[in-house]
């Protein structure tokens, strides 16, 4: 094989306590027997008992009113009462006397009701008393590769694509094992082709494709994952022959519609279409002077009738600025270009918001479109490939930023709603709501590049399945499932992931400034990288100070989209949150901080702390030698001295950028350039 499992690699567990409970397996399906969702579960269990505890289980099928009479091991029971705790993909596991039960209105549910019970093995937890009612938070809980159809991924950093080569589908065992992956953290959808959609992959939506797609969707269905697909918003005309790809006009509806029941004739379960239109050179509705949510709802309602989801991303803003604009503001660009659409789309329309105004920067407040729409569904977007942070080299364990971004509390509503609220549809009502991450997966023997970066997809699921849990949990979670249960090992690789974020922020670009990159690769420091350029990302340096206006009163008015207090907050340089000053504001560097530093001290000093960390982070990780399986220590080894040489390179090049601009010295005279 040339891949691993990652958490799903299971190995042996001695002793562990509740064995006995565990040792039958009785089935309760009905005529659902030969469902193929419940034959996953059955053998996910079944699979994971024989590999973590050594137990062989048969399964034994019974009937309903039998199963009550079962007294020993697990009852996998589908339910046909209307138990109102449990929805669609809930589930209940309960211990009582002898018997473990797993209970679910649907397939769907046992299988996640069966990985629950495997992850409480896998870590070694004793499931005796154990009566819980799970069931999603959000509904929609997506992955979006990024994955083009000659086997590059864009963004990718760990290896080509494991769904397209050379133009063609792949399909394999890894297929498989990847839906097996996914499902067993609650992830229900997923989007198989890159966003910005060319060539071949505007093809992907025709009958060249339709029939190996199918099989994909079919391997997908049977771990309860959606396939949707990325669109050409110009197919119309690429492929279809047609002069416009106008949404208001006749002909391209027409085009959809016969395009879309095509898909459904071979792909009954399909879930829909992820649009990026008129964003980075894609075209969109704007051509023909039309909205965006004109140009989303003419999909929409293709798709409706067979219950498919059109996904519309606001990553809309003009990429062709100009740095001597100080007006325009691409922080600003999302919000301006949809708010005024709020209640104008279809209720088979979802917007896909990034977590943040910009682009899946290191530190970015919140974007304000989440407490702007009201009447509109949500997707937050976030980015697991690491592309600005760190791009799968260095570690950054993403889960306690996500966690920011949902308990960030908008102020839509009178008594409340965090973005976790909105995502999840609870605050308005909504079903179609959820989070989508940009995968950060690939053909690597590992699936992510570095190993530690498993933990960004497997916390992506469990926090998309249950936006409460902390940061904290979810580590130890997948920690314990991934390493050797040694007190040393678990406690390393926790304190490495829960600052891994903190410290990537301390080397690279301070205060929620961003940026500084070189411009391509996005990897490693360049600070003036972006500042002339046409992106719309400038960071405004000069000798006496740097960061970007962007409040109300003498800036580029960004503050002002958010709901009060939050603009205020915001506006004001005393209570903007100090790690996004330098977003908010233009700082002088001699400016006292909190900390009771001035600007230019605070980014000397985070620049070298940061490099002094990732020091102690490869001393850290060189003791687990001998402790951790040799190839995974030396895999990891390799990436955190890539990261340590980042790490300084960073260092060296901020400090010397600022220290040649202010001229102002290090207090603590330490060796700048
Ligand atoms: C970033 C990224 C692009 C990507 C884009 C998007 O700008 O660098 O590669 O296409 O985001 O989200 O659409």
């Amino acid at each position: 094989m040339n891949y691993n499992q990652c958490w799903l690699n299971y190995s042996f567990i001695e002793n562990y306590s509740d064995k006995d409970l565990l040792t039958e397996l009785t089935v309760c399906v009905n005529e659902n027997k030969n469902d193929i969702i419940i034959q996953n579960a059955i053998n996910e269990l079944t699979y994971a008992l024989k590999n973590i505890l050594g137990i062989n289980v048969s399964c034994e099928y019974q009937d309903g009113t039998e199963t009550e009479k079962v007294t020993t091991g697990i009852i996998l029971k589908l339910l046909n009462d209307d138990n109102s705790k449990i929805s669609e993909e809930g589930y209940r596991i309960l211990q009582t006397g002898k018997t473990v039960r797993i209970e679910a209105k649907t397939g769907q549910g046992l299988l996640y009701g069966c990985f629950d019970l495997i992850r409480r093995i896998g870590q070694g937890l004793s499931v005796r008393g154990l009566d819980i009612n799970e069931n999603p938070k959000n509904n929609i809980r997506m992955l979006n590769h990024w994955d083009n159809m000659d086997g590059s991924i864009e963004r990718g950093y760990s290896g080509k694509s494991f769904f397209f080569e050379n133009d063609e589908i792949l399909i394999n065992e890894r297929t498989k094992d990847y839906a097996r992956l996914i499902a067993s953290v609650g992830i229900n959808a997923t989007v198989i082709n890159n966003v910005n959609v060319h060539k071949a992959a505007t093809e992907l939506i025709t009958e060249r494709y339709l029939g190996k797609l199918r099989t994909i969707a079919d391997i997908f269905a049977g771990y309860g994952i959606k396939l949707f697909l990325s669109i050409n918003f110009a197919a119309p005309i690429e492929i279809g022959g047609l002069p416009v790809s106008d949404p208001l006009d006749e002909r391209v509806q027409n085009w959809w519609n016969d395009c879309v029941k095509k898909i459904y004739e071979y792909i009954p379960n399909f879930g829909g279409f992820l649009v990026k239109a008129d964003s980075e050179g894609r075209p969109g509705p704007f051509t023909y002077g039309r909205t965006h949510a004109d140009g989303a709802n003419m999909l929409a309602r293709a798709l409706k009738p067979y219950g498919g989801l059109l996904i519309w991303r606001c990553f809309v803003y003009n990429c062709m600025q100009d740095w001597r604009d100080y007006k325009t503001d691409r922080a600003k660009a999302a919000y301006d270009n949809f708010i005024g659409l709020d209640g104008k789309f279809e209720d088979n329309v979802v917007l896909q918001i990034k977590n943040g105004p910009m682009d899946f920067q290191v530190r970015e407040p919140v974007s304000p479109l989440f407490g702007g729409l009201k009447n509109t569904n949500m997707i937050l977007e976030v980015q697991a490939a690491q592309e600005y942070t760190g791009q799968q080299i260095d570690v950054c364990y993403l889960i306690p930023m996500w966690k920011e971004v949902l308990n960030f509390e908008t102020y839509a509503k009178e008594d409340g709603a965090t973005v976790a609220d909105i995502v999840s549809g609870r605050a308005y009502n909504q079903i179609n709501c959820g989070m989508a991450a940009v995968s950060n997966t690939g053909n690597d023997f590992n699936w992510t590049g570095h190993d530690l970066a498993a933990a960004n997809l497997y916390g992506f699921g469990r926090l998309a399945w249950n936006t409460e849990l902390t940061s904290e949990q979810i580590a130890l979670e997948w920690i314990k499932l991934t390493f050797p249960h040694k007190d040393k090992v678990i406690k390393t690789i926790f304190d490495i992931l829960m600052k891994s974020w903190p410290v990537y922020e301390k080397y690279t670009s301070p205060l929620g400034i961003g940026w500084m990159v070189n411009p391509g690769s996005h990897y490693g420091p360049n600070v003036d990288g972006y500042e002339y350029d046409r992106w719309g990302t400038y960071h405004r340096a000069d000798r006496n100070g740097l960061g970007v206006d962007r409040t109300v009163r003498s800036g580029t008015g960004y503050a002002g989209q958010y709901n009060e207090p939050n603009a205020s907050m915001y506006e004001n340089i005393e209570t903007c949150p100090e790690e996004l000053l330098l977003f908010f504001h233009y700082v002088r560097y001699d400016y006292k901080l909190k900390s009771g530093k001035t600007l230019i001290q605070h980014i000397y000093d985070t620049h070298f702390e940061g490099a002094e960390e990732v020091e102690k982070m490869v001393r850290d990780w060189e003791d687990l030698k001998g402790l951790i399986p040799d190839d995974v220590y030396m895999r990891c080894r390799e990436r955190f001295y890539k990261q340590l040489e980042n790490a300084r390179e960073w260092r060296d090049r901020i400090n010397t950028y600022f220290y040649r601009k202010s001229g102002v010295k290090d207090e603590k005279n330490r060796t700048i350039y």
